[in-house]
């Protein structure tokens, strides 16, 4: 590929089941783990869920009406797989949720618009949570069947697929801070479990995927995150390494060099968040398997860390880095196009990718429709145009991208914000589930159409 290739960039936006289908109890499906931690108390803003959430699983045909008139290339969107199986556990598929998604890709085809399929995008089956979810090792065993079965029916239809969305969140945000299900507090060995099966049912179903769907791309999504010392001191910069090892090279070094780092497995020893013997969830040849050879690397980019040690304070006259507020979005998340454009050149030297496509970026801004019912979101606008600019700096400098996807098509079930944060292109009114394009999706538009004269 010559660098004129990838700077023919594909145009996408992205979605997930649970953010988007609502219906979750209509035709068989079973219960995931969002739905279960979603009605406890105080786990979501305003005790919200996704009971309903747009309506995505009855309104499908309208929101890829709206897919065609963005005029997207690519349509990334996730599998409920408490859809196919119920609980997780049996061998036998849920009938009417292969055709739904079978409909939905047959439709997006139909209108030239190319399914990128994530496999897990969080919403796990309670009743494999009810096992122990990602820390049980059986999980890798029903995930590849899963895998299996939705290869092995979208396969021809379906070439592009992505494993699994974020493990860091899932990991991190489900056994740490437990602020996502299965809402586990500061249990390191959990926590490393839950990354290791991730990673290995990963690698183990790229094969799977792969024969299944002859000629197909196959990746994962890393949300990835660019960190920078808060000042020149030693302690910061230390801090600083110890932050990019936890949240990012921890994913990639395995997926792309078949090893965990060794600092950062030192460091949750020594700092007691695994014992040894935690290691031992290590099987001779795992790393060989989630070491297995992908088509690209999903990323996901939202925001960069500023990192300060805490010892900091006796160095008193060190100029220390600061956010303006003024310069963030709702969810409280720093606005820094550059560091789309940094942490794509470090991957890129530091690891052999082959492909990468910006799987999702985006930010929350909650404009309100006007009196005349436009929805100017000028920050939105601005936001994935400086964003796309320096993707395109990144792409100079010989990053091999091939796509970019806004998150997301529309307004929806923000996790734990519940639906407080917005970062659709298209305005959800949850009264009443009328969408309306805000004039980000417009200007979304009328960009493709242009790259599109150029091609
Ligand atoms: C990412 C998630 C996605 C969405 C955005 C805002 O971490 O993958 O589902 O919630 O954040």
């Amino acid at each position: 590929m010559t660098k004129k290739d990838f700077r023919d960039l594909e145009w996408g936006v992205a979605t997930s089941s649970y953010q988007i289908e609502g219906a979750y109890k209509k035709d068989g499906r079973g219960l995931s783990v969002w739905d279960t931690f979603s009605q406890k108390p105080n786990k979501i803003k305003n005790n919200e869920n996704g009971n309903i959430a747009c309506n995505h699983y009855n309104l499908w045909k309208d929101d890829v009406k709206l897919l065609s008139e963005l005029g997207v290339d690519n349509y990334r969107f996730s599998i409920s797989w408490p859809r196919i199986f119920p609980t997780g556990l049996e061998k036998k598929v849920n009938s009417k949720g292969i055709d739904f998604y079978s409909k939905l890709i047959d439709e997006l085809l139909s209108y030239k618009i190319t399914p990128f399929i994530t496999l897990n995008h969080w919403d796990i089956p309670q009743g494999i949570e009810d096992i122990g979810g990602w820390t049980n090792r059986t999980i890798i065993d029903l995930f590849m069947h899963y895998a299996y079965t939705i290869s092995n029916h979208y396969g021809d239809r379906v070439k592009n697929w992505i494993t699994h969305n974020e493990p860091w969140c899932i990991s991190n945000n489900g056994y740490l801070t437990g602020n996502f299900p299965p809402g586990i507090k500061n249990n390191g060995s959990k926590y490393f479990a839950s990354i290791h099966h991730l990673l290995l049912s990963h690698g183990k179903s790229v094969p799977i995927i792969k024969s299944n769907s002859k000629d197909s791309e196959v990746g994962i999504t890393l949300n990835l995150c660019p960190s920078y010392p808060a000042s020149n001191s030693e302690y910061d910069k230390k801090a600083c390494n110890l932050f990019d090892g936890k949240f990012n090279r921890l994913f990639l070094d395995p997926i792309y060099k078949a090893k965990y780092p060794q600092d950062i497995l030192d460091h949750f020893i020594e700092s007691n968040l695994i014992l040894e013997e935690d290691l031992k969830n290590i099987h001779q040849n795992d790393l060989i398997d989630i070491n297995t050879k992908i088509d690209f690397l999903g990323v996901n980019y939202y925001s960069r860390a500023i990192i300060r040690d805490n010892n900091i304070s006796k160095e008193k006259n060190q100029p220390i880095t600061t956010i303006k507020s003024s310069n963030k979005t709702s969810m409280g998340w720093e606005i820094y196009p550059k560091g789309l454009y940094d942490i794509l050149l470090k991957i890129n030297k530091d690891y052999d990718i082959n492909s990468i496509y910006i799987t999702e970026s985006g930010c929350a801004f909650s404009t309100n429709p006007d009196k005349n019912g436009d929805i100017n979101d000028q920050n939105r606008i601005k936001y994935h145009d400086d964003h796309i600019k320096e993707l395109n700096k990144a792409i100079d400098k010989g990053v091999p991208c091939k796509g970019y996807f806004a998150w997301s098509l529309m307004d929806n079930f923000e996790w734990c914000e519940g639906y407080s944060q917005r970062f659709g292109l298209i305005w959800i009114d949850y009264n009443n589930q009328t969408r309306t394009p805000k004039n980000s999706f417009y200007w979304y538009k009328k960009m493709i159409q242009k790259e599109k004269t150029l091609r």
